[in-house]
C-alpha cells in the first residue's frame, strides 16, 4: 500500500535517544530546551516552549490570555477537532466562522461578522500547511483588541509573504504528531516573542513551578521551587526533546522533497475538470504537510467509491479536513449552523500520499489511478 504519510526518520534519531537514555535523564530537560532553541530560531520567535502535543499548548495559550467561562473564541470549524476542544477545555465557547475555499483558511471578513462583547480571541489554523491571511488577522486583532493565536499544527516551514508561520502571531502553536512535518511521536511547541507569556508557559507546563526540574538538579546548593498558579504536567520529555533535534536538522530537506512532489501532483492535476488541486495565494509558500485536492462537485463517482477504488489499487487516502460543527458533540451544542464553504470542503475534500521519502514511480501511479478513476 502507498500510504497516506510516513515519518521520516534517521540513524541520527537513534543515536541521540540512545545517549539520552544513557544519561538517565529522561523527563523535560536539556534536550527538550535544545529543541525548544532550534524551532525558535527556525521561524524567527524569541521564545519556544515545548509540550506535549499542539492541543495543550492552545489550552495553554487560552489560559495565559485568561481565557475563562463566559469568553467566546473565534475559530475555523474547518479543522482537526482539537482546535475547538482546546477552547471548550477552557471553559469559554468556540464560536465557529466560515472559511475562504480559495484558501482553506478562516475567512477575515466573516470573523469581523461574529465578534460580539464576549469575544476574547481568535485561533486561525493555517489549515493543511497552507499560511492563514496574517496581515488581515493582525489587523483585526489590533482593531477590535482582540488576542489572535496561530494553530499552526500543521505548517511548520510553510512562510507567508518571506516570514515563517510561528513568527506570525503573538501565540503559535505547533504539532509534532507523526503526520507532521517532523515528530517526536507526541509532542507541541509554543513560540513567541513575548517574555512575560513564555516565562507564564513554561511555569503552566511543569504544575506552576517556579523553576524547572532540571534547573533544580543543577543547581550547586538544593533549591526550592514555588507554586504561585495552578500549572499542568504538559512537559516533552527529553527523549521527545532528543528526536526534536534530530528532525530538525532535516527539515529543511524533508520540506525540499514535499514541495517538489506536491508541485508535481499541481501540475499533474492542472488541467483535470474533476480535481481541484490547492492555489496557494499570492506570497504564500506552504509546506504541504498535507496534500488535499478537491473533487469537483460536478464529479459522477462519491468520493467513497473514488477512495475503496485507490485502496483496491494499493493506494491509500482519506476525506479531507473535518467540519467540526458537524460532529455530534457540537451538532448537540449548536444544532443551527450554517457553513457553506466549510461544508462543501468538507464534503469534497480528498487527502492524497505525500512523504518526502515518496518515490516518483509511487507517486506517477497515484496521479493516473487517480485520474482514470475520476475522468
Ligand atoms: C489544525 C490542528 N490543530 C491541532 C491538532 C492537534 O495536534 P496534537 O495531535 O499535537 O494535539 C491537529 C492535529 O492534527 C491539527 O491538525
Amino acid at each position: 500500500m502507498i500510504p497516506i504519510t510516513k515519518p521520516y526518520t534517521f540513524p541520527e534519531e537513534e543515536k541521540l535517544v540512545t545517549r539520552v537514555l544513557r544519561s538517565g535523564w529522561l523527563t523535560q530537560g536539556e534536550q527538550t530546551a535544545e529543541f525548544e532553541k532550534m524551532v525558535a530560531k527556525y521561524v524567527g520567535a524569541k521564545y519556544a516552549v515545548a509540550c506535549n502535543s499542539c492541543t495543550t499548548a492552545l489550552f495553554l495559550c487560552l489560559k495565559v490570555l485568561g481565557i475563562e467561562a463566559g469568553d467566546e473564541v473565534i475559530v475555523p470549524s474547518y479543522t482537526f477537532i482539537a482546535t475547538p476542544n482546546a477552547v471548550m477545555q477552557t471553559g469559554a465557547r468556540p464560536v465557529f466562522a466560515e472559511i475562504n475555499l480559495a484558501t482553506y483558511n478562516i475567512d477575515p471578513e466573516d470573523i469581523e461578522k461574529r465578534i460580539t462583547k464576549r469575544t476574547k480571541a481568535v485561533i486561525a489554523v493555517d489549515q493543511v500547511g497552507l499560511p492563514a491571511d496574517w496581515s488581515e488577522l493582525n489587523r483585526i486583532g489590533k482593531k477590535y483588541g482582540l488576542k489572535i493565536v496561530s494553530d499552526a499544527a500543521c505548517a511548520l516551514g510553510s512562510t507567508y509573504h518571506g516570514r515563517r508561520v510561528g513568527g506570525l502571531a503573538e501565540l503559535n502553536c505547533f504539532s509534532f504528531h507523526p503526520r507532521k512535518l517532523i515528530t517526536t511521536g507526541e509532542g507541541g511547541m509554543i513560540t513567541t516573542d513575548n517574555q512575560r507569556l513564555a516565562r507564564e508557559l513554561q511555569t503552566m507546563v511543569s504544575h506552576g513551578a517556579s523553576l524547572s526540574e532540571i534547573s533544580r538538579h543543577k543547581a550547586r546548593h538544593p533549591v526550592k521551587e514555588t507554586y504561585n498558579r495552578i500549572g499542568y504536567n504538559f512537559r516533552l520529555s527529553n527523549v521527545q526533546g532528543a528526536m526534536g533535534v534530530s528532525q530538525m536538522k532535516k527539515l529543511d530537506w524533508i520540506l525540499k522533497q514535499r514541495v517538489r512532489l506536491a508541485e508535481r501532483y499541481n501540475r499533474a492535476f492542472s488541467r483535470s475538470v474533476n480535481i481541484i488541486a490547492p492555489v496557494p495565494a499570492a506570497g504564500v509558500e506552504p509546506n504541504y504537510q498535507t496534500y488535499m485536492v478537491r473533487l469537483s462537485p460536478a464529479i459522477k463517482i462519491s468520493r467513497e467509491k473514488i477512495i475503496a477504488r485507490l485502496a483496491a489499487a494499493g493506494i491509500a487516502s482519506r476525506p479531507g479536513i473535518m467540519a467540526c460543527h458537524l460532529e455530534p458533540v457540537y451538532r448537540k451544542i449548536y444544532p443551527k449552523i450554517n457553513l457553506p464553504n466549510t461544508e462543501s470542503a468538507y464534503r469534497t475534500g480528498l487527502i492524497l500520499p505525500l512523504y518526502a521519502e515518496m518515490k516518483i514511480t509511487d507517486q506517477d501511479k497515484v496521479i493516473k489511478t487517480l485520474q482514470d478513476i475520476t475522468r
